[in-house]
């Protein structure tokens, strides 16, 4: 039985990641599954000194070669401070964003070569990649609607939320184009399906995965 493993999970913001992964935190806990849920950028004390310096509105605009490479460094030293030590005691991490956030964003989304991103990463990540991901997919209208319930509810939009429409539909496609480019190990959760059902999706999958027996 396989027991440790790296998922993480993407998408737009408002898709439901942070919902998801707390309803997976409860069933790990109540099946004694050790784990550990970390976020990308962030986590170390590195990683988040550069989380707060790639989303302050005050960071102004930011060259998207400095984006990319910030992201690299914060996720090079999640690697090697957090994962690598958590795998290698049969830890099952799983990640808020990882690698397919920058291949979304600053490629998809921004344009930036996606084989430079890859390149890039390869190097921070070094033999990580993740063994498997979930993609919530959402319409960036419902994601918009989302995020303004959110606003409304005191939290204010960071550098990379106040962004447009345009630009959120391209990370959308490029979400699901990354799918389409690796089915084994990626799994979009279509829009429209509930909490629920999700979770239940989600849950099949990684049992599937790490044949769990549960
Ligand atoms: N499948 C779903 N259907 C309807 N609403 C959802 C669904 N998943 C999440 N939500 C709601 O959408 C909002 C954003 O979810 P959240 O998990 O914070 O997204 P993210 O972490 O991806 O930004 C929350 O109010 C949450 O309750
Ligand atoms: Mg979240």
């Amino acid at each position: 039985m396989k027991r440790n493993a790296f998922i993480t999970f993407e998408g737009i913001d408002g898709s439901g990641k942070t919902t998801q992964m707390e309803l997976l935190k409860q069933k790990m806990l109540t099946y004694n599954i050790p784990n550990l849920f970390i976020r990308d950028p962030g986590t170390t004390a590195i990683g988040e000194k550069i989380r707060g310096l790639l989303l302050a509105p005050e960071s102004g605009e930011m060259s998207l070669t400095a984006e990319v490479f910030l992201y690299a460094a914060a996720r090079s030293q999640m690697v090697y401070e957090v994962i690598n030590p958590a795998l290698e005691q049969n830890i099952i991490v799983v990640c808020d964003r990882f690698i397919h956030s920058t291949l979304a964003y600053q490629g998809y989304g921004s344009g930036y070569d996606l084989e430079t991103i890859n390149f890039i990463n390869r190097e921070a990540m070094g033999s990580i990649w993740p063994d498997l991901t979930f993609i919530m997919d959402i319409e960036v209208e419902e994601s918009f609607h989302r995020c303004l319930q959110k606003e409304l509810n005191g939290n204010s939009k960071d550098r990379i939320e106040q962004r447009n429409f345009e630009f959120y539909n391209k990370v959308r496609k490029g979400y699901l184009a990354l799918a389409k480019e690796d089915e084994k190990n990626v799994v979009v959760l279509p829009s429209g399906i509930t909490v629920e059902e999700a979770h239940q999706k989600i849950w099949r999958k990684i049992n599937e995965r790490l044949d769990l027996g549960l």
